[in-house]
């Protein structure tokens, strides 16, 4: 056992839980894992979370560098946190302003220069060292940790089921893989996070044994490159992300599991039965292809054809023929041309999307897309764009119109805004809103969808 667990064996110090942390989050779900395993950090260290900023004696920024606009956000962030930070001290309170995530690794001590209202800057893989870093920065240290830290952050951050004293949401992440080794030339991934990792399996099934023993009825793994993952089973025999999910179908009380984000090449045979052979594996797929250019994916580094995508497609759906599809896509590449653009029009029309994420390109200075000749002019980016997304949505709205009159299990996650009304997740993702007065939160209902709304959908429960 670590110091750190150990620790938390002991009873707390007087005083304990009078300091409150504001955690923002930007990016991605992996982001959202690691802004909860750093509010359990600091609940060791005796800080409780509020959702208002006004009442923090810490705020922590969990930033995301993927794209221009995401870090430019963070620094007007930390403009504003600084005014907060002076009219605290003219209270004589304590406040502090701590960067983590993607936009510290990245920028390391660029922030506290730029910033130097900020007292600590800790990458993704130093987050565990929170309150250290915290004590550091309180003896008048500003601390910059980015290194990428020799011993395992998962090994020295404590089990939430143990600092959180409320019950967890029946939902929940479960970070399997970080890092990224594809190296697609627009993207600063495998810069901020770092070459992939996957967790071992034990810690994983622990982790995961310990979620649902808490109350967690569906599981979502993450990862960079989720389908990445690889490990080694009890027998020390190499498995993959399609094994993971099979031994955690097993845990007594789990109902359902999903990952995300997958990269298409390392969709392997053993994934795909996963899909075939898995009922609790959720017929939903977020897999990016990003464009449907041939030319376009040589220079992203993608390192598959679109047709090889839409054969991997047609695969997954003849095992699994409820899949629902959901995928990124840039347009706007350095060099992508009309007819690039219509290729990835067509591969829309040809795969038929429940849901998709498209971005303009955003050049990342350090990234080998950044020095590629040929970059589109900003309006024809905004055309390409609007009209991708025209027919992303459209392809949205009749995916939801199909679910009318569908019987479908609900898995119920809050309340919704009307008394006696929850709110809960269809397998495909989507928010479901229905009036289930005798049932309770984490309870899987069937209902019937009565009606759809651009984003979400409403149902009654369905007789007998
Ligand atoms: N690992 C995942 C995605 C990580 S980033 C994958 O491989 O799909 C999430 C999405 O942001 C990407 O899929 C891509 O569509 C988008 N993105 C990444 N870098 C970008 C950039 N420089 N400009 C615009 N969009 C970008
Ligand atoms: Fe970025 Fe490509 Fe890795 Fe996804 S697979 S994180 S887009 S480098
Ligand atoms: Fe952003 Fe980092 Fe996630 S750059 S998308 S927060 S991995």
């Amino acid at each position: 056992m670590t110091q750190e667990t150990a620790s938390l064996t002991e009873t707390p110090m007087p005083g304990a839980n009078t300091r409150k942390v504001f955690i923002k989050t930007y990016g991605c779900q992996m982001n959202v894992y690691d802004s909860g395993r750093m509010a359990d950090a600091l609940a060791v260290d005796g800080y409780a979370p509020t959702e208002v900023m006004e009442e923090a004696d810490l705020v922590l920024l969990n930033t995301c560098h993927i794209r221009e606009k995401a870090a430019e956000k963070v620094y007007s962030a930390l403009g504003r946190l600084r005014e907060h930070k002076k009219a605290r001290a003219a209270e004589g309170k304590e406040f502090m302003i701590g960067v983590a995530g993607c936009v510290a690794q990245a920028e390391g001590e660029e922030i506290s220069r730029r910033e130097p209202a900020v007292d600590v800057v800790l990458g993704p893989q130093t987050y565990h060292r929170l309150p250290q870093a915290l004590q550091k920065a309180r003896a008048g240290e500003r601390v910059v940790d980015t290194e990428y830290a020799l011993e395992d952050k998962f090994e020295h951050l404590p089990d939430p089921t143990k600092v959180i004293g409320k019950p967890r949401s029946v939902t929940a992440f479960l970070t399997v893989q970080e890092g990224c080794d594809k190296f697609c030339t627009f993207c600063v991934v495998p810069y901020t996070r770092g070459s992939e990792v996957s967790r071992p399996l034990s810690q994983l099934l622990t982790e995961a044994r310990r979620l649902v023993d808490s109350g967690v009825r569906e599981l979502t793994l993450l990862g960079q490159n989720v389908n990445a993952w690889h490990g080694e089973d009890e027998q020390g025999m190499a498995i993959g992300l399609g094994d993971l999910l099979y031994k955690l179908a097993q845990i007594p009380g789990l109902a359902r599991l999903r990952y995300t984000t997958s990269h298409p090449r390392d969709m392997d045979d053993r994934l795909i039965e996963a899909h075939r052979d898995l009922r609790m594996l959720m017929p939903y797929l977020h897999l990016p292809v990003q464009s449907g250019s041939d030319r376009i994916l040589k220079a992203m580094n993608r390192r598959h054809k679109a047709s090889e995508y839409v054969a991997l497609i047609e695969r997954i759906r003849s095992v699994r023929p409820d899949i629902a599809l959901s995928g990124d896509f840039i347009v706007g590449f350095p060099g992508e041309t009309d007819q690039d653009f219509e290729d990835t029009m067509n591969l829309v029309r040809e795969v038929n999307y429940a849901q998709a994420y498209s971005f303009k390109y955003s050049t990342r200075p350090g990234t080998p897309g950044a020095d590629l000749p040929d970059h589109v002019a900003e309006d024809v980016k905004t055309e390409r764009l609007a009209r991708l997304q025209a027919l992303l949505l459209e392809q949205q709205q009749a995916f939801m119109q199909s679910m009318i009159g569908k019987t479908i299990d609900l898995l119920l996650e809050k309340p919704g805004r009307m008394p006696g009304q929850l709110i809960g997740r269809s397998p495909w993702l989507q928010s479901v809103n229905v009036d289930a007065k005798s049932s309770q939160i984490g309870d899987i209902i069937q209902v019937r969808i009565t009606a759809a709304g651009p984003n979400s959908l409403f149902a009654e429960v369905a007789e007998g």
